[in-house]
């Protein structure tokens, strides 16, 4: 195959990219995210501070564009993200206790109805867990609303939307060895006992020098889907952008059945957040395919 998408069907997995409503004018972006790319996640558009602005007036502008885009060019969309302490809009900062727990349940409500059968997975919860080698919560404003806060917000999410799988989503849990991986393993483990409705683990995996990518991370993957859970890769990115790790990467998923699917967190390296120094995805910023590009391709081919 040719593309990373029809590579990555091969072995029955979706290679999907995050795209950016504001650049869906720019036709060197979209040729390249059409032609390659299976599997859409709104970088923004979809988040908290986007689709209610205001307390209970919803808005789904940018979200849908994003939506629409992916689904007019016959591709799948995961759903990025329900709840989080980041990117919260003003008033649900100045929230707390009930009224916060209140606000969250009805956030996800309103997303997840208005997307009701249309996604494939939603990052449900993103970024709970503390970094550092304490391997509890972080704390936040909605951790501070109950330890409960996460299955109440899968609990919610599912009677939403019952043919939506849905992930817990978080960085630096890609090391089997850190403390904040072993945080996570074990609420998973957890849920599932307690039939908590989890259907996946979102690894981000965007790998720094603070945050190498490690041999372990296949042990990380067959780890959490030994739990009963599908494992997808959703916001890869490498600083740097070698080629040798992108192969690991994907060589690590493909060796896991039930690693599902990768996403690059965007398309060209002028495009990423990290900003087009960092060289960390698979297009140069003129939109030329990477040493990386052909490396993942290859894995994805050899699969
Ligand atoms: O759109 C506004 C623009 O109008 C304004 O002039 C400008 C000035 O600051 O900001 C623009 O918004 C920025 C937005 O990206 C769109 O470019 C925000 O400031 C900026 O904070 C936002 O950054 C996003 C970041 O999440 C916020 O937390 C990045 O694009 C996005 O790639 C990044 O994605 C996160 C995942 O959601 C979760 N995991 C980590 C990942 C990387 O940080």
């Amino acid at each position: 195959a040719n593309t990373l998408a029809a590579a990555a069907q091969q072995s029955g997995r979706y290679f999907g990219t995050a795209i950016a409503s504001g650049r869906l004018g720019d036709q060197t972006y979209t040729t390249i995210a059409n032609r390659e790319f299976d599997m859409i996640t709104a970088e923004n558009e979809m988040k908290i501070d986007a689709t209610e602005p205001n307390r209970g007036q919803f808005n789904f502008s940018a979200g849908d564009r994003v939506y629409n885009w992916a689904v007019q060019n016959g591709k799948r969309v995961r759903g990025h993200t329900l709840a989080w302490h980041s990117q919260q809009p003003g008033w649900m900062q100045s929230l707390s206790g009930g009224s916060l727990r209140q606000a969250m349940i009805d956030h996800i409500n309103g997303v997840v109805g208005h997307y009701r059968g249309k996604i494939y997975a939603w990052d449900v919860v993103n970024e709970a867990y503390a970094d550092g080698n304490s391997g509890g919560r972080r704390d936040s404003n909605l951790q501070r609303t109950g330890n409960d806060w996460i299955e109440v917000a899968f609990r919610t999410a599912r009677a939403a939307d019952p043919s939506a799988k849905l992930c817990y989503n978080d960085y630096n849990i890609d090391n089997w060895s850190w403390a904040k991986t072993q945080g996570v393993y074990n609420m998973v483990r957890d849920f599932k006992q307690r039939g908590v409705p989890i259907d996946c683990v979102g690894l981000q995996s965007h790998f720094n020098g603070n945050s190498p990518y490690n041999s372990n991370y296949r042990t990380t993957i067959q780890s959490f889907a030994a739990l009963g859970v599908d494992v997808q890769i959703t916001e890869l990115d490498i600083q740097g952008g070698s080629a040798t790790t992108y192969a690991n990467v994907v060589n690590d998923c493909l060796a896991v059945p039930r690693c599902t699917g990768i996403t690059v967190w965007g398309v060209r390296d002028s495009d990423s957040w990290l900003g087009a120094g960092a060289s960390a995805l698979l297009f140069d910023g003129n939109g030329n395919k990477k040493a990386a590009y052909n490396s993942v391709l290859n894995a994805l081919n050899n699969a």
